[in-house]
């Protein structure tokens, strides 16, 4: 019998807690990469804690799809889906005018849309170095700088969520791109917060551990590259990496979800310049 089962404990993959209480009734929020993988789960929690979204993305057929979900579950009037390329100033800017034209204000800002090139150093091609700086570094500052400009102009406050990764604090092995800009986002939050705290506006990061459900990044040559990193077969990658973690769970958007739905709320109005590891336990550097 599994040690999870023998205790009463939740099954290992099993979803996690859905349900939050509207904790962000009446809030507007702008979540990039919304159209896949986390930033949709990180949407759908925002959406389910009552907030209304607009979900970016570069890829408009998946942020429409996410947003079909949602009026499904909720209703409509609540979510928008703005096609902007993250590393374009002029979509960046034109995508949260879209936003507080449509909802009237920008309260919660989260910046998701990343990519990972993941190849030995001494293969790693430079144009995919350049792509990864320009989405995970450029891309996050266009957003949060454009996130800031609205909020300050509002003099409400806010909150900016910058979704870093466990490779930010930990590095992985042949993910020289990913590692860096990863960091890169950590040292951003932590300026801005100090930047940006006396207008009232928190920018925290989340850096969560691998989470394989919905990823696109999890796509199967990325599986296999880590397969082949670990010397296992692709089908073991799964079971290997939540066999890293304290907790032997399998991480789920809806955990990440969970964490950005906390810090986009009142409940955590005196956090900022952050990390906040939402891994099942598998890093303990900060
Ligand atoms: N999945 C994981 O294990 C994991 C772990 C830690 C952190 N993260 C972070 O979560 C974020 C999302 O990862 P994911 O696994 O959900 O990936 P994903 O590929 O499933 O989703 C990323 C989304 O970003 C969009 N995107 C890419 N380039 C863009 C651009 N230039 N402009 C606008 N949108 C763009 C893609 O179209 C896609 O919909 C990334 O920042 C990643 O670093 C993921």
């Amino acid at each position: 019998m599994s040690p999870h089962k023998k205790k009463g404990l939740k099954k290992k993959g099993a979803a996690a807690p859905a349900a939050t209480p509207p904790v962000l009734k009446d809030r507007v929020a702008l979540v990039t990469g919304a159209g896949s993988g986390l930033g949709r789960g990180i949407a759908e929690g925002l959406a389910r804690a009552g907030a209304k979204v607009a979900l970016v993305d570069i890829d408009l057929a998946g942020a429409e799809n996410a947003c079909a979900g949602l009026v499904r579950e909720h209703g409509g009037g609540r979510c928008l889906c703005i096609r902007c390329d993250v590393t374009d100033e002029a979509q960046v800017a034109k995508a949260f005018r879209q936003t507080v034209d449509e909802f009237g204000e920008l309260n919660i800002c989260v910046a998701a849309a990343g990519i990972a090139p993941a190849f030995p150093l001494v293969e790693f091609p430079v144009d995919k170095w350049r792509r990864a700086l320009e989405i995970n570094l450029t891309g996050y500052f266009l957003v949060g700088r454009e996130a800031a400009r609205l909020m300050t102009a509002q003099g409400k406050g806010g909150s900016l969520i910058l979704l870093s990764s466990k490779s930010g604090l930990d590095p992985s092995k042949s993910n020289s791109a990913y590692n860096a800009t990863k960091a890169g986002e950590i040292h951003l939050a932590r300026g801005w917060a100090l930047e940006l705290g006396p207008a009232g506006i928190r920018v925290n990061c989340i850096a969560p551990g691998n989470v394989f459900k919905g990823s696109k990044i999890w796509n199967p040559q990325y599986i296999e590259m880590c397969a082949k990193k670990r010397g296992i077969k692709p089908e073991e990658v799964i079971p290997y990496y939540v066999g890293l973690t304290a907790l032997g769970i399998e991480i789920q958007p809806e955990d990440v979800a969970n964490v950005a739905v906390w810090l986009a709320s009142d409940a955590s109005r005196v956090i900022t310049g952050q990390v906040i590891v939402c891994d099942a336990g598998q890093v303990f550097v900060r």
